[in-house]
């Protein structure tokens, strides 16, 4: 039995109307049920608290519920108190005129939230077994640990911990991310640049809100993420797609126009192709985005996990021209509902970027800022990255080789070694929507990599994670997929 009896119901009363209080509270009451906002079997305040709360007289409150008892809407159960009548009389119910939600979605939406509503909704979001991608091993997640630390913050909060705070974030969190990305991706950046975001996709978000105003244009990479394809049709941009090959986005395909604002690119891991973007095309996007006056906004998602070679460092920190945004998230080497990211911006975009999140949600939450400060200075993060890389790497290759052994003239693997997910194409002329649908029907989560192009390609395939799910999973989920292929 739910109960309202730890806090109090809003009930204004008005001492000057000629309405008697009784029939105030009587009404508010009886109107809360009918409208739902009291639901059948919740529990309401004691007669004894309401008279405390509304500062009435003990009569006023009972002759309330003395008469909504007497008319069906409450019933008093001994030991319990006094509750909302779990079976309403259909005649009380009639009246309600409950608002039917119209048949063609919602009215009055702008284009910039249509823009965002047609997008196509990532299948499987709700699986945890083969293949969802975008999961980390969930279960090896060093969980104590982690408790540990977030409950020795949530313990010892002091009252500056407990109020409101910069909108860049928590000035000891930005440095252990500063020092992190120096060493690890080879960023040059320090504190003072670094903006804590709930995830990417906040960091995308702000990019766009900051960056474009409505109706300029953006190249984003085709294929390519639809988060931040997303992100930016929610912000009213126009995206123009630049084809990815070989070697990553093609910079000699960009337009030649001074109105576009901006270039997000995934230049270490592709998303979702895998492909590395090489040394020239980095220096040839770096040449455009300066002379076109353009912002380029570097999305380094997964880049801790690589398996074939070293680490490619990151495109931000060859940029001696500071036209480089660079994104990153906590989601892969954490977990996802951490939402934790991060943004290293060009030293003269701080403030406005400052001022947006602010405009915003003000600040990000300190907490988890605090334990992961904590997380990282004591070593565990490294740790667990490293530990991490060595089960991805395995899972990656059983994938793989399972896939060449079992599906040849079915799936062909593609890109680096390297994240959470690979691609298979598809043989030319199969359609992946189709494949994705059917081996929904087999239980398994596939992505199909048309969903990530603007404009359908001449071939097909699956996106297909390894991250989230075991050797087993990986075993059985090949074996649902040879008989959807079939
Ligand atoms: C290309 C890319 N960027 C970013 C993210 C992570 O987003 P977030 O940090 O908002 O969880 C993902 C997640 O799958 C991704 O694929």
């Amino acid at each position: 039995m739910t109960t309202t009896d730890n806090f109090l119901l809003p009930i204004a009363l008005d001492d000057r109307s000629p309405v008697p209080i009784y029939r105030q509270i009587y009404g508010w009451i009886r109107d809360a049920i009918l409208a739902g906002t009291l639901r059948p079997g919740q529990r309401v305040p004691s007669t004894r608290s309401m008279v405390g709360h509304l500062k009435v007289s003990r009569i006023s409150v009972l002759g309330a519920y003395e008469q909504l008892i007497a008319e069906g809407y409450l019933e008093t159960f001994s030991g319990i108190g006094t509750c909302v009548a779990r079976q309403l009389p259909d005649d009380v119910l009639e009246p309600i005129q409950r608002v039917a939600p119209s048949v063609d979605g919602p009215r009055s939406l702008s284009r910039r939230a249509e823009a965002i509503r047609q997008a196509p909704v990532e299948s499987g979001l709700a699986s945890f077994g083969a293949f969802r991608v975008s999961l980390p091993a969930l279960d090896q997640f060093p969980a104590d640990i982690w408790g540990k630390l977030v409950a020795r913050h949530a313990r010892s909060q002091s009252r500056a911990a407990m109020a409101y705070g910069d909108p860049l974030g928590l000035p000891a969190f930005r440095e252990a991310v500063a020092d992190y990305l120096g060493a690890s991706r080879a960023v040059r950046c320090d504190a003072s640049q670094i903006l804590v975001t709930t995830g990417s996709q906040q960091a995308l978000q702000l990019c766009a809100f900051v960056l474009l105003d409505p109706g300029q244009r953006v190249c984003i990479e085709e294929p390519g993420y639809p988060g931040a394809r997303n992100a930016f049709a929610a912000a009213g941009a126009e995206l123009l797609p630049v084809p990815v090959d070989a070697d990553g986005l093609d910079p000699a395909a960009l337009p030649d126009d001074p109105g576009v604002r901006a270039v997000y690119v995934t230049p270490s891991h592709q998303y979702p192709l895998g492909i590395t973007m090489s040394a020239a095309r980095r220096l040839a996007l770096l040449n455009w985005a300066e002379s076109h006056g353009a912002w380029i906004v570097e999305d380094d998602y997964d880049s801790e996990y690589r398996y074939g070679n070293r680490p490619i460092a990151s495109l931000q920190g060859i940029d001696t021209r500071e036209r480089v945004i660079y994104v990153g998230t906590f989601s892969k080497v954490m977990f996802p509902a951490l939402r934790l990211g991060y943004m290293v911006l060009p030293r003269d975009l701080v403030p406005a970027f400052a001022a947006a999140r602010d405009a915003a949600d003000i600040f990000p939450a300190t907490l988890y800022q605090r334990a992961m400060t904590d997380f990282i200075r004591e070593g565990h993060f490294g740790r667990h990255i490293r530990r991490m890389r060595l089960h991805y790497m395995e899972r990656r290759r059983l994938l793989a080789e399972l896939i060449r052994s079992r599906l040849p003239g079915h799936l062909e693997v593609i890109g680096s070694e390297a994240g959470l997910h690979l691609v298979a194409m598809l043989p030319e002329g199969v359609d992946d929507s189709a494949v994705a649908k059917a081996a929904a029907a087999a239980g398994l989560s596939v992505i199909p990599l048309s969903s990530c192009h603007a404009v359908r390609p001449s071939r097909g395939g699956l996106i297909l994670g390894y991250g989230g799910i075991n050797d087993a999973q990986i075993r059985e989920g090949i074996d649902r997929l040879a008989a959807v292929l079939a």
